[in-house]
């Protein structure tokens, strides 16, 4: 039975991953490894600790000796890798810590599941895989009426975080090509879902909302994204680990594309309908609009654009959907129930804003 190492496993799509494999009834043992930088909370894993199935390390991927420790003593033949500093604003203002956590510690990651995985043959030990989980946004921006990202799609990254997930995604494609090391690769779409960090898009909109303070939309909100409930890019990722090819890249989305303004005004709409709808929200959150019978999207303000903000990300899934894949949460369901879990988990939250 394979024994998972999930790097960046107290972060946003990590831990949902983690609850993901506990979850399944193959009872698999699952190490989580993560630094804890600002992103990654132990809150996010508070159902896992309960599993004896699970173990949490705290560390660096950077730290060798600790990961060729953890690749051994806990006889690990799968990682997936999802630890990286994730917000695009921040690598515009520090770079350094993309190039550390991205790029040098894809690297460690990658020489140490070499160092561990290589049998006696000359051969790799059976069953053995190195995912790696990236971004659409490696392959730069599209125009309003260009066919979305495929695999083949040649990567043009504009972001300083862009480039440091392109960066490893040529180290880990490398590592396949000269080493033969059994590596799956997806680049996925822009996720949504509990437990995201409140400096992201979702996050940041409903917790202003229900403060009373604007909702900063970049430029014209013209920018398109393409979006995909957490729980989808976790069973994607599951299916590439069971059915995807060695050495392959898979693209996950659903061709879900919404302009940045439109989205906003959808979540407005969802956290109005909801304030209508439960009383106790009306209370818990008097400086909301909506808690006084007022529309949250009046709370919109435009601001300076990020520089070299990208137009359009759009997913062209076809590759993944001839392994089986579809997306089973609808959007505005998912997205629906995705507000209320942050509506009803201000204990998860609140210490965040207050730092
Ligand atoms: N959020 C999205 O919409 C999205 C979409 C596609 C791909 N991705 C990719 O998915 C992965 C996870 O993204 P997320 O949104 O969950 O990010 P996140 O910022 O919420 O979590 C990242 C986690 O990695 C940990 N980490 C950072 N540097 C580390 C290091 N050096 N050693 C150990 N742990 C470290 C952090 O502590 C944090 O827990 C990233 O690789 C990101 O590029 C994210």
């Amino acid at each position: 039975m394979p024994r998972y190492l999930v790097t960046g496993a107290a972060g946003f799509i990590g831990s949902n991953f983690v609850d993901h494999l506990l979850a399944r009834p193959q009872g698999e043992h699952v190490v989580g490894l993560d630094c804890l930088s600002y992103a990654g909370r132990m809150e996010n894993l508070a159902a896992a600790l309960t599993h004896d199935a699970f173990t949490f390390v705290e560390g660096d991927i950077n730290d060798t000796s600790l990961v060729a420790a953890l690749l051994e003593e806990h006889d690990i033949g799968i990682i997936v890798h999802f630890a990286a500093e994730s917000h695009v604003d921040r690598s515009i203002s520090g770079p350094a810590p993309f190039i550390h956590a991205n790029i040098n510690g894809t690297h460690a990651l990658l020489e140490a599941a070499r160092a561990a995985w290589r049998a006696g043959d000359g051969r790799w030990r059976e069953g053995c895989r190195f995912h790696h989980v990236s971004t659409d946004e490696v392959y730069g921006s599209l125009g309003e009426d260009d066919p979305a990202f495929s695999e083949s799609t040649p990567y043009a990254p504009n972001s300083p975080y862009a480039a440091s997930k392109a960066a490893s995604d040529h180290l880990v494609r490398a590592w396949a090509h000269t080493f033969d090391l059994p590596v799956t690769i997806s680049n996925c779409s822009n996720n949504y879902g509990p437990r995201q960090y409140p400096e992201k898009l979702l996050p940041l909109t409903i917790l202003n909302a229900v403060h009373g303070k604007r909702l900063p939309i970049y430029g014209k909100g013209t920018n398109i994204r393409d979006w995909l409930h957490v729980d989808d890019h976790c069973r994607g990722i599951d299916l590439i680990l069971t059915k995807g090819r060695p050495g392959e890249t898979y693209n996950i989305g659903t061709g879900n594309e919404w302009r940045n303004v439109d989205l906003v005004n959808l979540l407005c709409g969802l956290i109005d309908d909801l304030f209508a709808a439960r009383g106790d929200l009306k209370e818990r959150y008097p400086r909301a609009p909506a808690a006084h019978g007022q529309k949250t999207k009046d709370l919109i303000a435009f601001v300076s654009d990020r520089p070299g903000h990208d137009l359009r990300y759009g997913i062209n899934a076809e590759k993944i959907r001839a392994l089986g894949y579809g997306a089973r949460h609808p959007f505005k369901a998912g997205l629906k129930a995705s507000v209320a879990w942050y509506l009803d988990n201000q204990d998860w939250w609140a210490p965040l804003l207050a730092d």
